[in-house]
């Protein structure tokens, strides 16, 4: 098998055909966007079932559709079961963006434009792979696509669809693209993702917004008191205070730390690409360990009162803030919801009235680095990269990722080909041409070497 010369024919078709999709601005998370997370979906469809599968459906859901395919040329032979998203996240702030987030361009070797890495662009890496198989007559196994519309908002329908449709989707490995690499001379593979746990809240003072000074210095600010709630959730180590928080914590012992240790890293840089002059986090644990094997909690959003132009003198009624906790193994998602909430009310003063409403969650995994899939993935990398692919966690969740190994039992690859720097979820959002290609090169080997490991 080569998949080079078939690549060079047809990758500016490759682009342009993945420009299409990246035109339909598939926002699961605003409903206005609605028409088109739907024909996004149509979309996808046609475009698997044109790189050549058997069947390809819709299967409608509470939510936004599944669009799932297969080819199955031999029920004897191994099954990969590819999963993806089509839908991405809003676009905001529109106003950084260079160029419209739905109006892809190619720039300097990258294409903009929001689902160009996150997931479109990585997700339809797949589809020509399989398109390339099919052409190539070098497809080795069988192959299913499940292609979610509803990621970027937890996948909660994803996951019923999964308990219900556990003969449809038997497959012996789940292969997925939506993480990165390290570098694009530094191929990786991701063992491990983090869990989550995310919440919002509300912090009611007063039964009006007030005058300020009529009223200021004599009721509780709920703004002011949200503020000094949330900063008491972390002590002068960083460490967070939320009693419980890290007893279920996996403790990696200092051998494991020390392979960790050992995937390349510059502080410096690290703190260039992002123009800090310093960085912060959690006492006694390096930057990499913060983002992969530490549990977090983060204010992702916090309003109330006036933020208009100029000046109001007003206390408001309420303040709110979104918060999110990143998990690590053996966290459980809804028990640290639970601590969150227990800790929030009971923290909260008399003054105020508090309300904790949880929105999604989902749990840490760890992928097997020594099966004969993650073999495969890293024997396909050594080939198309000249460079075996180091094993390492991602700070990132894919929820459903433990529901795979909990409802199905199967374990997952992932095999991603992003880069931090390609700005996903931010404005600017990129996927480099290289990444896109190399993708499309390697995912072919994959489905060689784990149908030939899957033999012997
Ligand atoms: N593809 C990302 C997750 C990711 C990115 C993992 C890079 C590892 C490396 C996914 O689309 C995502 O954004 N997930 C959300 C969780 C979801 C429940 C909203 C996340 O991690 O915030
Ligand atoms: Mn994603
Ligand atoms: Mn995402």
């Amino acid at each position: 098998m080569q998949p080079l010369p078939y690549i060079e024919k047809n990758k500016d078709r490759f682009i342009n055909e993945l420009f299409e999709l990246l035109r339909i601005p598939s926002v699961s998370a605003d409903s206005k966007y609605k028409a088109d997370v739907l024909r996004t979906a149509e979309a996808v469809k046609e475009k698997i079932k044109s790189a050549g599968a058997d069947t390809v459906e819709i299967c409608s859901t509470a939510g936004y559709p599944i669009v799932y395919g297969e080819k199955i040329i031999d029920p004897k032979l191994p099954t990969v079961l590819v999963y993806g998203h089509y839908d991405v996240q809003p676009p905001d702030p529109i106003e950084l963006w260079t160029s419209p987030p739905f109006e892809p361009v190619m720039k300097d070797g990258n294409i903009y434009a929001r689902g160009a890495c996150d997931d479109k662009g990585q997700m339809y890496m797949h589809v020509k792979a399989f398109e390339l198989m099919m052409q190539t007559n070098s497809l080795p196994c069988n192959i299913k696509f499940m292609i979610e519309g509803e990621e970027e908002i937890g996948s909660d329908n994803l996951g019923i669809f999964v308990a219900n449709n556990k003969e449809k989707l038997k497959a012996d490995i789940i292969l997925i693209s939506d993480t990165g690499i390290i570098a694009n001379d530094i191929p990786s593979l991701t063992v491990g993702l983090r869990g989550l746990s995310y919440l919002e809240v509300e912090v009611t003072g007063p039964n009006r917004d007030l005058h300020s000074g009529l009223y200021g210095g004599a009721v509780a600010n709920p703004i002011n008191v949200l503020c000094e709630m949330i900063a008491g959730m972390k002590d002068e180590n960083n460490h967070i205070t939320i009693p419980g928080f890290y007893d279920d914590v996996e403790v990696l012992s200092t051998e494991e730390r020390a392979e960790m240790a050992k995937a390349p890293f510059s502080l410096e840089e690290y703190k260039k690409a992002l123009d800090l002059s310093d960085i912060h986090g959690e006492k006694g644990y390096s930057t990499n360990e913060r983002i992969s094997i530490r549990p977090t909690l983060d204010v992702n959003g916090i309003w109330g009162g006036y933020t208009g132009e100029g000046a109001k003198t007003v206390i408001a009624s309420k303040a709110y803030a979104k918060i999110s906790m990143r998990l690590v193994p053996n966290q459980i998602s809804d028990k640290m919801t639970k601590l969150f909430t227990n800790y929030f009310e009971k923290a909260a003063p008399s003054s105020v009235k508090v309300k904790v409403t949880p929105h999604h969650g989902g749990e840490a995994v760890v992928t097997p680095s020594n099966s004969i899939a993650y073999k495969a993935a890293s024997m396909a990398m050594d080939k198309t990269f000249g460079k075996k692919p180091i094993p390492f966690r991602s700070g990132g969740s894919i929820p459903i990722v433990a529901m795979f190994k909990s409802e199905l039992g199967l374990d997952s690859v992932l095999m991603g080909f992003g880069l931090d720097s390609d700005a996903i979820h931010s404005p600017n959002e990129h996927f480099g041409v290289f990444n896109y290609l190399k993708g499309i090169e390697t995912i072919p080997y994959f489905y060689q070497y784990f149908t030939e490991l899957s033999k012997k």
